[in-house]
């Protein structure tokens, strides 16, 4: 049985670690192989890109912070993801292409088609089994972002007009394996609604599996 492709996204604050942790355990418990991910990241060199991306000192050009992303995807995708799919095991990226369209396209306003195809080159073609979309307003977000007493990355320092925009393209993003949650429900509510909704989207690879 080929692997299936679990992408959690949104905004910062949304809840998204803490649901693909959720995740990654309810899928082991059910004794399922998964391997958990988060982007930017999961490889040395999408580490070392990641590194460049958060630093506040980093000076970046929209394009380049693209690039610096698309590297590190296509360094994710090509040595742990595929690898892992092709295995047959669940993975669980925290954050995928959605945030590329949000981020350097609804924030830095890069042209949508050229970010397309730059992205279709870094992930191969790769696509997502399902997205789960956690949706909260942009002050919840922050709130939960500054109530974690971390020091604000590059994007995070972002203008309040960037970051509305970023949440304005994650409310709004539509498709057939796209699935939006109400992310202000309570941790545990966020994760029974992801856990039925992945055994409703997935069944073969999950309810059928796991028995
Ligand atoms: N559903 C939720 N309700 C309230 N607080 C939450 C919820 N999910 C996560 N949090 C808290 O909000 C903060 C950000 O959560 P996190 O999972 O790190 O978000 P993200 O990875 O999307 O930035 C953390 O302090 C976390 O404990
Ligand atoms: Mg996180």
């Amino acid at each position: 049985v080929p692997g299936r492709f679990i992408v959690v996204d949104g905004v910062d604050g949304a809840g998204k670690s803490t649901l693909a942790a959720a995740l990654a355990a309810r899928i082991e418990a059910a004794g399922l192989p998964v391997v958990q991910v988060r982007e930017p990241g999961g490889t040395p060199i999408a580490e070392r890109a990641r590194a460049i991306l958060l630093d506040t000192r980093s000076a970046l050009t929209p394009a380049s912070e693209l690039f610096l992303l698309l590297a590190a995807r296509s360094d994710l995708v090509g040595r742990v993801i595929e690898p892992a799919l092709a295995d047959g095991r669940i993975v669980i990226s925290d954050r995928f292409e959605l945030s590329t369209m949000a981020y350097q396209v609804s924030g830095r306003r890069l042209p949508r088609a050229t970010v397309v195809a730059a992205n279709r080159l870094a992930t191969g073609g790769l696509r997502p089994d399902l997205t789960l979309i956690l949706d909260v307003p942009v002050d919840v977000s922050r709130r939960r972002r500054a109530a974690t007493g971390k020091p604000l990355d590059r994007l995070e320092l972002e203008s309040v007009d960037f970051a509305r925009r970023v949440n304005r393209f994650f409310r709004a993003a539509k498709g057939r394996r796209i699935v939006h949650l109400d992310g202000t429900l309570p941790p545990d509510r966020v994760m029974t609604e992801a856990w039925d909704v992945v055994n409703a989207r997935l069944p073969e690879t999950l309810s059928v599996r796991a028995g």
